[in-house]
């Protein structure tokens, strides 16, 4: 499966968010990753449509959108017009709805004019029982490595276990999904997670910290 690196711009200077962004696509990074939280599915408020409006005009990279909302259904359109390229939910957000929530995803297009790829998450808490239901319908499946809310956090390990077995189980199933990991990856743990079976790897702070674009092509040498 293809490898790709998301840097997550939550972790980014706000103040230089252009450059920042060309840095790492410089350094070969394919996705921009963009946490979007409202203050109740996650404690934390992170930022939302005019962010991604003025990200949308310095790349093309693949935006990659993780919403951290409640009722996540309200705004697909809504990013997609702000230039997402595809949208990941937490099933934990709204459990009753995910089929209906990854058909919504898929039916709306881009800015690009191709459909929306669709991707579910789960919390370090949550079995990965609750996503293989869906696992023939999405594009992505992401395990979070650390508890969502904030960046700069410690991987927790038990969460590569989840990977290991959902990735047996996808290929158990003869279906190639995305398995993306969020949270605490740097470059002492990407070998490992990415060995368990993770193909699309988030790093927020270990990109936006020192020489971005050193970061990302080193992060991406040890992926391989
Ligand atoms: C956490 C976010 C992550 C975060 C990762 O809720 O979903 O994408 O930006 O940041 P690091 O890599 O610093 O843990
Ligand atoms: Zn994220």
């Amino acid at each position: 499966m293809e490898k790709i690196l998301a840097p997550s711009i939550l972790a980014a200077d706000f103040t230089v968010l252009g450059e920042q962004i060309k840095e790492a696509s410089e350094g070969g990074a394919p996705y921009l990753h963009v946490d979007v939280m409202d203050g109740m599915f996650v404690p934390s408020i992170s930022f939302g449509m005019p962010v991604m409006v003025s990200a949308r005009k310095c790349t093309d990279m693949f935006f990659d959108v993780h919403v951290m909302i409640e009722k996540p259904d309200r705004y697909i359109e809504t990013f997609a017009e702000c230039g997402a390229d595809g949208i990941t939910f937490h099933v934990e957000a709204d459990p009753g709805n995910v089929g209906e929530i990854i058909r919504h995803i898929h039916e709306t297009k881009s800015l690009k004019g191709v459909p929306l790829k669709a991707g579910i998450a789960i919390k370090p808490g949550t079995p990965i029982s609750a996503v293989m239901p869906y696992a023939a319908d999405v594009d992505v499946i992401m395990v979070m490595t650390v508890e969502p809310g904030f960046g700069g956090q410690k991987l927790i390990p038990e969460t590569i276990d989840k990977v290991r077995a959902l990735r047996a189980f996808l290929d158990s199933e003869g279906l190639a999904v995305d398995i993306e990991v969020d949270g605490g990856i740097s470059s002492s743990n990407i070998e490992n997670i990415v060995k368990a079976g993770a193909n699309v790897v988030v790093a927020g702070s270990s990109v936006f910290k020192g020489d971005i674009k050193a970061n990302v092509s080193e992060l991406i040498g040890l992926m391989r």
